[in-house]
């Protein structure tokens, strides 16, 4: 029986897994909240917030699982990329539960994990899974990317922002609009009620599949420092269309470089992932295109959108069956990679 404990700490979310056999039997998240009156995570804080966590955390996942510390297989934890001081937290937690029970210890890239997270199967079962090669449009506060997965541990990145992540984009316009952080489900829920014609704001030209989102910022930014010298309260007044025509701009530009890439490479298996696919616009935007494009879409469960640990026991667990763990002098890692 293989057992695996995965740690996740790349952010602000402390997230702690375990995996039997390659089935997901726990997956505990401690968000932290401590962020919400700064409008953004603020490093040191989620660094200690992570070291209040951990402890609680591991525990409540390996009671969940019903798996005592004993029975572990190999502990992993995600490696990068992501903020020095919070990976730290779970990268030195890992590398003393390995050494203290004399197991192997699995390295994990955070972006991987995500990715990976479309073969996570719970006792319920039923998920289906991509088929390789497929594309998957990775969106997060931190990440923007297209990733060409040709299996589970051969990925390329084959387009990305060159600025803002399409995450990022959705805090920032929600912070000029007053909307507490982080401002992505915010803009999604108010979106609802808005018309997503009502205004247009500038897309980004940037050649092959790369993505850009600084400047629809500005663009939103200046729009609305002009309207609101005609008008204080075009914001208030604005709101739900501002929210909707903002986020229809956002996932026109994620789809059309999608399209793009799909139609090159002649891929019809398409998933998405990361923190933005929560948003309800994309996840339509997913449906439609399959639809429209015949393509196989894969859009997963909202508890695996955001950072979790069960797409790093996921990761973790391919890895133990190729055998591939690491050295415990492994440092972490800040920049992307995949
Ligand atoms: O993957 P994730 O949890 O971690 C980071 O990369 O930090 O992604 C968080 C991001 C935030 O920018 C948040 O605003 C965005 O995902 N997000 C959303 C939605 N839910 C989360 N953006 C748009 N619509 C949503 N429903």
């Amino acid at each position: 029986m293989i057992s695996i404990l995965a740690i996740e700490s790349s952010c602000d979310d402390t997230s702690a897994a375990v995996i039997r056999d390659g089935l997901l039997l726990s997956n505990v998240t401690a968000s932290q909240k401590v962020h919400e009156e700064y409008g953004g995570v603020v490093p040191e804080l989620a660094s200690r917030a992570h070291q209040q966590n951990i402890v609680p955390v591991v525990d409540a996942a390996l009671r969940r699982a019903g798996v005592s510390k004993d029975e572990l297989s190999a502990v992993a934890f995600t490696r990068g990329p992501g903020l020095l001081g919070s990976l730290l937290v779970g990268t030195s937690f890992a590398k003393g539960l390995a050494l203290t029970l004399s197991i192997p210890l699995i390295e994990v890239n955070h972006l991987q994990g995500h990715v990976l997270a479309h073969f996570v199967q719970t006792p319920d079962g039923g998920e289906r899974h991509p088929a390789f090669p497929f594309l998957c449009l990775l969106v997060s506060g931190g990440n923007s990317q297209i990733v060409l997965v040709k299996a589970y541990n051969d990925m390329q990145i084959i387009g990305q922002t060159i600025d803002d992540a399409a995450g990022e984009a959705f805090d920032k316009c929600a912070k000029i609009m007053g909307l507490p952080y982080p401002g992505g489900p915010w803009i999604d829920r108010l979106a609802k009620e808005g018309n997503a014609d009502a205004f247009s704001f500038n897309k980004p030209h940037i050649k092959g599949y790369d993505y850009s989102f600084s400047g629809l910022k500005t663009s939103f930014l200046y729009f609305l420092r002009d309207r609101l010298k005609e008008d204080p309260d075009f914001i208030e007044n604005n709101k739900n269309d501002l929210c909707a025509s903002l986020q229809k701009t956002v996932v026109d530009i994620l789809m059309q470089k999608l399209r793009m890439a799909a139609k090159d490479l002649n891929i019809r298996q398409v998933a998405v992932a990361g923190g933005v696919s929560a948003n309800s616009a994309l996840r339509q935007a997913f449906i439609d295109h399959g639809k429209r494009y015949h393509w196989e879409v894969f859009i997963p469960p909202f508890s695996f959108t955001t950072d979790n640990a069960a797409m790093i026991a996921q990761a973790a667990y391919f890895k133990f069956l190729d055998h591939d763990f690491c050295p415990i002098d492994a440092a972490p890692f800040v920049k992307t990679v995949i």
